[in-house]
């Protein structure tokens, strides 16, 4: 076992800075487009207890987990929220998954002996078993959010999410965001298991949804041609179409943005 995963992870209690930072979920979008076909509950339709966002940068990843959290939370059933890092080792990440179940389960689980005694142990799939066994006990849906996936360091990867991931109680549903780096592709661990994919190909805004994108946006409805024009120019790239709504807001009009083509605003494209 490497040093890093010997040292006790008994500083990482509950009043961790880092640890509430990672157990808190941004906030959601103002102008969030919520897509019918992109719901958990459709997803969920496919196979296995996981579902998988892979897009790269700026398709809106993190935004429809929160989404999906939300859903989650208005139908009764929990949410934990974890966003990862490279720092996170097994225990860590161990660890930063008790933190961001204590703060949401309230008195339902998770208590304090439990949580002393998984900073305390030192074998990881025992503390991982262990923490899988506290949400069958939950006796509610659970949704577990991890978001920044790619960041995780190798050994993280397989012996604590492909646990986590092929040893999931029926009641949790594990939803990740990822970008597809060369790294994560290459562990496998997310071919090991049944994981329902959603790819930047489904992220993509159609025609119609970047139109009322840019509605909300602007403020305003968006004139149809322009709007279409704007889509063209970005491919449906959700960054792309925020920013340009933004750009077209303080110049007053699309038009002045899309006469200027992408050479007045090259961050449009990806
Ligand atoms: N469904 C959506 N409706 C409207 N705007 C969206 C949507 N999804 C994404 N966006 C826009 O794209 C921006 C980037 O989204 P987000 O941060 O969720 O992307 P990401 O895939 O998580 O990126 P990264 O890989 O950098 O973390 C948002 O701030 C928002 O402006
Ligand atoms: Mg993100």
């Amino acid at each position: 076992m490497a040093p890093e995963l010997e040292r006790p992870v008994t500083h990482l209690s509950s009043s961790e800075p880092a640890l509430l930072l990672k157990s808190t979920p941004p906030r959601a979008l103002k102008s969030f487009m919520d897509r019918e076909r992109l719901k958990l509950s459709r997803l969920e339709m496919g196979s296995g207890n996981a579902t998988l966002l892979l897009a790269p940068t700026g398709f809106g990843k993190t935004s429809q987990l929160v989404q999906w959290r939300r859903d989650a939370l208005a139908q009764g059933g929990l949410a934990f929220w974890h966003s990862l890092d490279n720092r996170d080792t097994p225990r860590r990440l161990i660890a930063g998954l008790a933190h961001s179940a204590q703060a949401t389960s309230g008195k339902r689980g998770f208590a304090g002996p439990f949580m002393q005694w998984i900073s305390e142990c030192s074998d990881v799939q025992e503390a991982a078993t262990a923490w899988l066994a506290e949400i069958a006990t939950l006796s509610v849906n659970v949704l577990l959010l991890l978001d920044d996936v790619e960041f995780l360091p190798g050994d993280s990867l397989s012996q604590v999410l492909g646990y986590l991931l092929g040893n999931a109680p029926a009641n949790l549903h594990i939803a990740l965001a990822a970008r597809p780096t060369n790294a994560l592709m290459s562990s496998g661990v997310l071919n090991t298991f049944p994981i329902t994919r959603v790819t930047a190909s489904d992220l993509r805004l159609r025609p119609e949804e970047t139109l009322q994108v840019l509605s909300s946006a602007l403020g305003s409805s968006c004139n149809p041609e322009e709007g279409i024009s704007l889509h063209e120019l970005t491919d449906g790239w959700p960054l792309g179409v925020q920013l340009a709504a933004a750009t077209a807001h303080r110049m007053g009009s699309l038009q002045g943005l899309l006469a200027e083509g992408v050479g007045g605003c090259p961050t449009l494209l990806h």
